[in-house]
């Protein structure tokens, strides 16, 4: 850094200490230069709304491992109508905080808290989650965790401290977000999830259930090759029709059956449901509803987007700062499994009943026929 090369560059004064004393007071004058600097640059940047530049400063400030522990870092960071001057809420993942944020010596601003998420996507598995996530956390006024937290099924022992601790530093007016799709089908989670705040936002991502079932087949059978067919998973007797409810392939995608355990503790005002096939078609269209959902001005829009043919999926575009593509959809390499029509027919057949009662709860057609 050129703090470090103006010290070494004066010549060495004759005693050790007053050297030693020379150089200390330089370097502490230039770190404050340079903290001021950036800041100063910071939230100039910010007034004028330059938010992409803001990862830039970053990069500058943290380094290679910074940027690498949060690739959507363009995508992060304080609301550009934020009052707080120069806060670099940097990191989303349950990384460690950056540095600028464990120094606070006079001169450096408030870095924002880490808060309970207000809004949590809770499912479904295979549903699109991942790309909801992504896609919000676009917008400056949400700040995301990129792992799944399992904490409402899996952690809940850990204590709301252990899952505060897991979430980015946010400001005032920004939204803290998780991502954990077990959750729509963990018995305890409504409850749980009511205790942490009665006010939390809940979002379901949905998709047809038979194509969500074969895709969390295909996603099993990728790290398991050993397991039985789609087929014989599917039926406890086949010929009989009938369908194996405890398979959780099977289980998840009966919609109706777990809401019912969510409407007994949230108003069905307080859920909602992103089209997984809209996603696709519409993003921003889809994205627009989500952002209403949440209260937040409609920053994501069709400028965000565009189609992958190859992927078959919506990507958000490239902006200067942002190094890897930010696409997401079906991994290439996965196994494509063929599946016997007559069983996708059967399996229609069995969602159908479920599939209407969760259209007339919920006041949505999805059109999964
Ligand atoms: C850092 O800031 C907090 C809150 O403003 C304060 O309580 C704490 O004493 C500060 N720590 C140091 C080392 O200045
Ligand atoms: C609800 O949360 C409180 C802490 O906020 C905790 O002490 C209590 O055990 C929780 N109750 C249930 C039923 O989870
Ligand atoms: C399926 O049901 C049919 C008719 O009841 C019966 O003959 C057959 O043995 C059953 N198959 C299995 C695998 O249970
Ligand atoms: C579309 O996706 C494919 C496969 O992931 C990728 O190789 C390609 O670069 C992408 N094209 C564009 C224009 O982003």
């Amino acid at each position: 850094m050129a703090c470090r090369v103006l010290g070494w560059a004066v010549p060495p004064p004759p005693r050790l200490t007053r050297r030693f004393l020379f150089i200390f007071t330089l370097s502490l004058s230039c770190t404050y230069l340079c903290y001021s600097l950036l800041f100063c640059c910071d939230s100039l940047m910010q007034s004028r709304g330059l938010g992409e530049h803001r990862c830039l400063l970053i990069r500058n400030v943290g380094g290679k491992k910074l940027l690498q522990k949060s690739p959507y870092c363009s995508l992060e960071g304080p609301s550009p109508s934020a009052a707080s001057p120069g806060a670099p809420a940097l990191s989303s993942a349950p990384a460690p905080a950056p540095r600028l944020a464990s120094t606070n010596h006079s001169g450096t601003p408030k870095l924002g808290t880490k808060r309970l998420p207000q809004a949590i996507i809770v499912g479904v598995k295979k549903g699109g989650t991942r790309a909801v996530l992504e896609f919000i956390r676009v917008h400056p006024d949400v700040r995301a965790v990129g792992t799944e937290p399992h904490f409402f099924d899996r952690n809940y022992d850990r204590g709301l401290d252990w899952y505060r601790s897991l979430m980015p530093r946010t400001l005032e007016s920004q939204i803290t977000m998780e991502k954990t799709p077990s959750y729509f089908v963990t018995k305890e989670a409504p409850r749980r999830i009511f205790n942490m705040s009665r006010d939390t936002k809940l979002i379901v991502v949905v998709r047809n259930p038979v194509t969500r079932a074969i895709s969390d087949y295909t996603q099993t059978l990728s790290k398991k090759p050993d397991i039985p067919t789609f087929e014989g998973l599917s039926f406890r007797n086949r010929s009989l029709g009938l369908v194996d409810m405890s398979w959780n392939a099977i289980r998840i995608g009966m919609y109706v059956v777990h809401l019912e355990s969510w409407l007994q503790y949230f108003p069905l005002a307080q859920i909602h449901f992103v089209s997984g096939e809209r996603l696709i078609t519409d993003p921003a269209g889809e994205m627009g509803r989500v952002q209403d959902f949440l209260g937040i001005k409609r920053v994501i829009t069709d400028k965000h987007f565009y189609f992958n043919k190859t992927k078959g999926f919506p990507c958000l575009k490239k902006t200067e700062s942002s190094i890897l593509p930010r696409c997401l959809g079906k991994s290439k390499g996965r196994t494509h499994v063929q599946i016997d029509p007559e069983v996708i027919d059967q399996l229609r057949d069995f969602y159908r009943p479920y599939n209407i009662k969760f259209y007339e709860t919920v006041g949505q057609d999805f059109r999964w026929e």
